[in-house]
């Protein structure tokens, strides 16, 4: 668990190789002299071949018998661990997917995904003012140890607040597949202007929902604001089949059992991590999990374009999607990078290999036999058992 910033250091010192280092993996086993490997890559931006070149280094490795660093999941990183720009994940154990997270602004990162998006989910900022010193969370309003707080959460100044957001929805907009949806979760407060600027985007409003919010700020002229507005739009007609909407299962249900789901979530969990780093502003993991849960499909690609902590992003690891985050807050980027290796990939590494590693017969064999789940085409016996594991296809579609 990540207690205080060192933590996340020291988790991606260990859970990381450089990009220089596997491009000069590459160039030992000359793995790369096929598609233009070795073609210059001036500042890794947008080289849509690093991703190849990487698995192909550290198939090499595993061929090698020298994969030990990669028995459990890492991140391939443009960048250093301190300052990571570009973090692409090599799953150990589970079946490959892609899952990346980059340093760039929400816009950009929407304007150059590699695939469209089937869910964009965001909790973008305010523009409340907070940093600015004025704002109740900057002083000691909410009684924080601002010591375990990663700093350099970005907001936008309140007079840019709409044409920034009208930037950012126009590029989710045009990001999503026909059908997908974006889900944005804001304080009452920005919810009109989100939807009117969707809207505007040509998006399809869907639902408004209210989800339930702990310890509201206390207010004495004006009702306190206790829940979160989970704005929902869609690409295309409202009737959509190709839209996904799986009515929350742990939400309470009408007594005749038939779906009956509401637009008032209530217990939405706390985004609290008592003695642990944390994230100013984060969502609680299980809003967001259900909101994941509802509004795509397992092995669907959700993108968050304001990363923060990245509860988007481990709620997509539990959820079996694929995961594509940015955020202009470099400590967001490399927090939410420790926080998914450290809290939940490598506890999760630790379950028993899908096959036995002595039956491989090589020195390394443990090593390998992790790599080898990740990198090697599927044999018929692990294609029978992802098979097996992967949860049933949508067979809940509403309408409206
Ligand atoms: C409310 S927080 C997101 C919290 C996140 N959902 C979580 O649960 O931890 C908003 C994030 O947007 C980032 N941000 C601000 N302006 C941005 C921009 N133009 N592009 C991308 N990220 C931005 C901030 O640094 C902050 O991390």
């Amino acid at each position: 668990m990540l207690a205080t910033e060192a933590d996340v250091l020291r988790t991606l010192r260990t859970g990381t190789y450089t990009l220089h280092e596997l491009y000069d993996l590459c160039e030992q086993r000359t793995v790369t002299g096929r598609d233009g490997g070795h073609d210059p890559v001036p500042g890794h931006a947008g080289d849509h071949r690093w991703k190849h070149r990487v698995r192909r280094a550290l198939a090499s490795l595993r061929r090698a018998g020298r994969a030990d660093r990669i028995s459990r999941t890492t991140w391939a990183i443009q960048g250093t661990p301190d300052e990571p720009a570009r973090l692409l994940l090599i799953i150990a154990g589970a079946e490959p997917r892609e899952f990346e997270l980059r340093l760039a602004a929400a816009a950009d990162l929407l304007a150059q995904l590699d695939m469209p998006a089937d869910l964009v989910l965001c909790d973008p900022p305010y523009g409340l003012g907070r940093g600015t010193g004025r704002h109740y969370s900057d002083g000691n309003g909410y009684r924080r140890d601002h010591t375990r707080i990663v700093s350099g959460y970005q907001d936008v100044a309140p007079g840019e607040y709409e044409e920034f957001t009208h930037g950012w929805t126009q590029a989710a907009a045009a990001a999503l597949r026909p059908g997908g949806q974006l889900a944005v979760v804001t304080g009452p407060q920005r919810a009109g202007l989100v939807q009117c600027a969707a809207e505007k985007a040509g998006l399809t409003w869907v639902s408004t929902i209210a989800a339930r919010r702990e310890f509201p700020l206390a207010t004495t002229r004006r009702p306190a604001s206790a829940h979160w507005s989970i704005t929902v739009m869609c690409r295309g007609p409202l009737a959509s089949a190709r839209r996904v909407f799986h009515p929350p299962a742990d939400l309470p249900a009408p007594r005749t059992g038939h779906p009956y789901p509401l637009d008032w979530w209530p217990d939405n969990g706390r985004a609290d991590r008592p003695g642990l780093l944390r994230y100013d502003n984060s969502l609680p993991l299980r809003l967001v999990q259900r909101t994941v849960s509802a509004f795509s499909d397992p092995a669907e690609h959700v993108v968050d374009p304001f990363l923060g902590a990245g509860t988007v992003a481990v709620a997509c690891w539990r959820t079996g999607r694929s995961f594509t985050g940015g955020d202009v807050n470099n400590g967001a980027v490399r927090f939410a990078a420790a926080r998914l290796l450290a809290e939940h990939a490598w506890p999760e590494d630790q379950q028993p290999a899908l096959f036995a590693a002595e039956t491989l017969g090589c020195p390394d064999a443990t090593a390998v036999a992790h790599a080898a789940r990740d990198f090697l085409p599927l044999t018929g016996a692990s294609r029978a058992a992802s098979a097996g594991s992967a949860a049933p296809p949508s067979q809940n579609r509403a309408r409206r």
